[in-house]
């Protein structure tokens, strides 16, 4: 959290002027604390995003990434630090064409606020911040969480549905060693593929392949 009140009372009224923010920065270099708000503030912003058209896919949730060991429906990805220069990049999403066009066109609007935590701004450090950001989407005090911790029952329905969960192999797969109900595996759930290869594409291993499903759940999304 930034030491300084006044630029967080101008950050919560949404006043994100680049001029202004130019000023406080000379004020207080704190004004843009941590790596991770300025992270936040990329991550909304519609600057880093020229053109989009519809994927195959849905969106992962982003709720404890940090946790992951592999990223992406298909794992296609590991790290988190360098995950998020692929979406920038790439046509369909983000449809930069390259890191120079992105730079110059947020330079005006982030360069002193990396100049202020003492980074370059560049792809790689627009990666970086945005990672410290996601590494703060955490749902980690849930329901399930407090009576895992001994803190709290969980309500009768729930307990049935746990039940449920564990006698008819749901956990198998969805392991409720962590509160995430994940064992951050690939299995093929025998659903239909609607031509996306899934976890095929990144091992060429078809035992492993992660198929896609219907609506609206899971990886594919038509
Ligand atoms: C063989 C392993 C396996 C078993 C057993 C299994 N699942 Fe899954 N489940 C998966 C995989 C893999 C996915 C992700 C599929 C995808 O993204 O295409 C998934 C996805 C889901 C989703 C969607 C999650 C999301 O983020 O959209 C739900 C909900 C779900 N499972 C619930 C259950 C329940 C309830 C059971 C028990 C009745 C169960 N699963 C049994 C492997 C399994």
């Amino acid at each position: 959290m930034s030491t300084c009140v006044f630029p967080i009372l101008i950050a919560g009224a949404r006043c994100y002027r680049a001029k202004i923010r130019l000023l406080l920065v000379l004020i207080c270099p704190l004004a843009f604390g941590t790596e991770q708000e300025l992270g936040e503030r990329l991550f909304f912003d519609k600057k880093l995003s020229i053109d989009g058209t519809p994927l195959p896919r849905n969106a992962p949730t982003l709720l404890n990434v940090a946790d992951r060991a592999a990223l992406f429906h298909d794992g296609g990805e590991s790290n988190l630090d360098t995950r998020a220069i692929t979406p920038l990049l790439n046509k369909r999403e983000m449809a930069n064409p390259n890191p120079a066009t992105l730079i110059t066109r947020l330079s005006y609007d982030y360069q002193s606020a990396f100049a202020a935590i003492k980074l370059e701004l560049s792809i790689e450090n627009i990666a970086l911040a945005l990672a410290a950001y996601e590494r703060t989407l955490t749902a980690k005090d849930t329901a399930y969480d407090r009576w895992h911790n001994n803190q709290q029952p969980l309500s009768p329905s729930a307990t049935i549905g746990f039940g449920l969960f564990n006698r008819h192999g749901c956990a198998e797969c969805h392991r409720t060693s962590n509160a995430q109900f994940t064992g951050d595996l690939f299995h093929n759930t025998g659903v239909p593929t609607n031509n996306d290869l899934g976890r095929f594409a990144v091992t060429k291993d078809p035992a492993l392949t992660d198929t896609g499903s219907a609506p609206p759940h899971c990886a594919i999304s038509n």
